[in-house]
Parts: C-alpha cells; sequence; structure tokens
C-alpha cells in the first residue's frame, strides 16, 4: 500500500475511510512493527493533562482461543438455556481476527481533569487505530459486545475494577469488498448559534 505523501491523499482517506467487519475478517493480520506503528500513531490521542488514560491489551495466536473460552463459559453460566452453537460462537469471538487490542480506559477522579474528558481520550486513541489501518491498508472494526461489559470477562482480560473497554479492536484482512453505509449530513445536524 503506498504511503501517504501529499495532502490531497490524506484528505481522500478521511473521506473515504471506512471499517473492515469482524465477521468477514480473514489473515493475515498486521505484522509486529506494524501494529507497533499503529499504536504509537494511537497513543497521539488528544489528552488534557497529559494523564495518557487508556493503555492496551493485546491478544494473538493461543491468546484469543483462551480468552474465548472464558466467553463460552460465562456465556453458559449467564445463559443456560442456550444452545451449543451459540456457546461455540462466543468462543470463537476472538478467533475471527488475527490479532485483537483491547484498547482500555484508565479513567479515574482527578483534581483538574474530569473523568468525562479522559474518556473522550479513550475514543480518540480508538479512532487514531482506525485511521492509521486506513492509511496502511490494515483491515480493522472497533467492536464491544458484551463481553465488552461483562465483569468476569473483563476481570479475565486484565482489567482492575475501574477500568473499562473502550473498544475491542479487530485488525486483519477484509475477506469481502469493504462496504460504505449512509453517513450523516453534518450541515443538517449544524445549528447556528443565535438565528
Ligand atoms: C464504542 C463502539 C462500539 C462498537 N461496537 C460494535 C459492535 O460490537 N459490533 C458492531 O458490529 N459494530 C460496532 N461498532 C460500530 C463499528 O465500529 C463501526 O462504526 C461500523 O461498523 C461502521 O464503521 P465505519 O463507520 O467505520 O465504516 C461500534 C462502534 C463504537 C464507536
Amino acid at each position: 500500500m503506498a504511503m501517504l505523501n501529499d495532502r490531497s491523499s490524506v484528505l481522500a482517506l478521511l473521506k473515504s475511510r471506512k471499517s473492515a467487519s469482524a465477521k468477514a475478517m480473514t489473515g493475515p493480520g498486521p505484522e509486529p512493527e506494524i501494529l507497533a506503528q499503529i499504536l504509537s500513531i494511537a497513543v497521539r490521542a488528544p489528552d488534557h493533562g497529559k494523564l495518557a488514560p487508556w493503555r492496551f491489551i493485546r491478544f494473538d495466536g493461543d491468546a484469543r482461543k483462551a480468552m474465548g473460552d472464558v466467553f463460552a463459559a460465562r456465556w453458559q453460566a449467564l445463559n443456560p438455556a442456550h444452545g451449543a452453537e451459540t456457546v461455540e460462537a462466543q468462543r470463537g469471538l476472538f478467533l475471527r481476527a488475527p490479532v485483537v487490542v483491547v484498547v482500555v480506559s484508565t479513567a479515574a477522579p482527578h483534581v483538574k481533569i474530569p473523568e468525562w474528558e479522559q474518556v473522550l481520550s479513550a475514543g480518540a486513541v480508538c479512532q487514531n487505530i482506525l485511521l492509521a489501518c486506513a492509511a496502511l491498508g490494515v483491515g480493522c472494526q472497533w467492536n464491544s459486545g458484551w463481553i465488552a461489559y461483562d465483569g468476569p470477562v473483563t476481570a479475565a482480560m486484565g482489567l482492575q475494577p475501574h477500568e473499562k473497554v473502550a473498544g475491542i479492536m479487530y485488525f486483519g484482512t477484509s475477506a469481502v469488498e469493504l462496504e460504505d453505509r449512509p453517513r450523516p449530513d453534518a450541515a443538517a445536524i449544524t445549528t447556528i448559534w443565535g438565528k
């Protein structure tokens, strides 16, 4: 993939960026140095107070399967009436992509910086990841799902009780042509104060 080298190509990328879908993802995943580059771009997110209120947990190889076993067991405990097919679907969640990175918001009360702003910064980290992936030709989807909100599951991922999943980022190669979706009309959601 050609690297961006002028303003018009940057704008073209920003105007056309779209996510891959974890449901239609395959290999290869990003090489380690490419993923390192993506995450180093991610941490350039705006961050009031330089708190860096986020961190990453990477899952690749067998760790995706081990985590899936946790998802399956927890799903079974929460939904004993569900059949084997749905349980296996949970087991396979992280196996859909070669690499998964959980972006963790470590936002906490602070004397000066509102927690809300720290949480927003974690969202900007996730968006930076999407933009970096678009520039590098890596398929990526920002995801959540029940596994992002279930206490025992997030604890098994390695989150502390006060931490939250900002995004589960699936990295790979889209098996299908990326389709765009209708985008909101920015003008239609803009009001001009005083008019
Ligand atoms: C915080 C957050 C969580 C999301 N979780 C999911 C999800 O669990 N499953 C899903 O299909 N899309 C989810 N999405 C939406 C996709 O990331 C993405 O917005 C959508 O696929 C369209 O992508 P695009 O606008 O980047 O092309 C989530 C988005 C955000 C911001």
